[in-house]
């Protein structure tokens, strides 16, 4: 939070100087740490923190601080700022899984949401023993990001992004579908880092193997039409449109409403496919003043300058105001966690030549699109 330029002060529980001491925090904050309101009295800090401050996140949050939280106590200086403060308060709960699943934990969470607290759902994963499960508290980037968006800074701040990420898939009959590779990563990734810029961000979602990053809101659909209508509703409003959604290009005639059995020695009659909407240029002709619209293109290429040729081709149909040209030939890009991309602008000049993880290419698209918002 300091690297990012905010002043930060830090209230320790008692509990927490014992696994960090005071004179760190005291080095990392700049400021001077307590954790009781006995110290300074002449500054009455149990008021003044909880007053002079934009936000006040608790990470991790216990067990027995939501508890306190949620009855009201000020038994310390950190409660007292709760109690005290008016903006926006964030707790990341961290504990066991059964402590956090306790009916206790539970009603004290639903609580303080009633009042206004935004409790984020902590993280799955490896605890502090050997056990693993719902708890863990998420990733410092992931709450940096959450601090970010409520409060409203990075180059996306007070910013509409709508991302469309995974694979659409379009029912043959109710057990089959046609599907394709598309892992959504780079979608959540985009989505993340817009979090992190401040951005309001809406993802919507088909079958991503990702989990949605906290402050994200989604959107979950299924095939290429309901994709259509989700991203026309969510881009109404919208500053930013992405799609890396592989949506697609066409589906069965018909959805046969029993599943089509195999019959021994008889092939099954042909499946005919009908095109499907283009949702990206369906969404450049709504394109509303001043919004920036940024299309995918995944493509088998030769070498850079058939691939650039090809993104330009699919520039010109799609008319949209970025174009991010993947090689996704031979394996690469679907399902891993580096990516190989060119970016190209409206006039299909290459701005940006990005290998490394797909959080690398989000940062640089990102970089790319807030340029065109400050521009128009
Ligand atoms: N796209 C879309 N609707 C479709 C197909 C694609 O909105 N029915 C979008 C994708 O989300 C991506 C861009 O269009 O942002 C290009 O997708 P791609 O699959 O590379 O291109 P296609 O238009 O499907 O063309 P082709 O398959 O011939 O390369």
């Amino acid at each position: 939070m300091r690297e990012a330029g905010h002043d930060v002060r830090v209230v320790p529980t008692e509990s927490a100087l014992k696994f960090v001491g005071a004179p760190t925090w005291e080095a990392l904050s700049g400021h001077p740490v307590q954790a009781e309101v006995w110290q300074d009295v002449d500054q009455v800090p149990h008021v003044a923190l909880g007053r002079w401050a934009d936000l006040v996140i608790v990470a991790p949050a216990t067990a027995n601080l939501l508890a306190r939280a949620a009855a009201g106590l000020a038994d310390d200086l950190l409660t007292n700022t709760l109690l005290t403060a008016t903006c926006p308060v964030l707790l990341a709960p961290a504990m066991h899984t059964e402590m956090w699943l306790n009916a206790a934990t539970q009603a004290n969470v639903a609580t303080l949401r009633s009042r206004g607290v935004q409790v984020i759902e902590p993280a799955v994963g490896r605890l502090t023993g050997a056990d693993s499960g719902p708890g863990r508290l998420p990733e410092p980037e992931d709450l940096f990001a959450l601090v970010a968006g409520t409060i409203g800074s990075g180059p996306l701040a007070g910013r509409r992004v709508v991302v469309s990420a995974g694979g659409t898939r379009e029912p043959i009959d109710p057990v089959r579908f046609l599907g394709n590779r598309s892992s959504g990563l780079q979608g959540v990734a985009i989505a993340a880092e817009a979090v992190r810029q401040g951005a309001e961000v809406t993802l919507v979602a088909a079958h991503i193997g990702a989990p949605v990053p906290p402050g994200v809101a989604v959107v979950t659909v299924e095939t290429a039409a309901d994709l259509l209508e989700a991203m026309r509703d969510a881009s109404q409003d919208a500053d930013v449109v992405v799609m890396t959604a592989a949506v697609a290009d066409f589906r069965p005639d018909v959805v046969r409403e029993g599943k089509i059995k195999k019959v021994d020695g008889v092939d099954p009659a042909p499946i005919t496919l009908v095109q499907n909407p283009d949702v990206l240029v369906d969404l450049v002709e709504r394109r509303t003043p001043g919004q920036v619209i940024v299309g995918f293109a995944a493509e088998t290429a030769a070498d850079d300058e058939a691939l650039v040729d090809l993104a330009r081709t699919k520039l010109a149909r799609k008319g949209c105001d970025l174009l991010v040209a993947n090689d996704v030939g031979q394996g690469r890009v679907f399902g891993h966690e580096g990516t190989r991309a060119l970016v190209l602008d409206g006039n299909g000049a290459v701005i940006a030549d990005v290998a490394g993880s797909k959080a690398d290419l989000a940062v640089r698209l990102l970089a790319a699109v807030a340029d065109r918002l400050h521009a128009s």
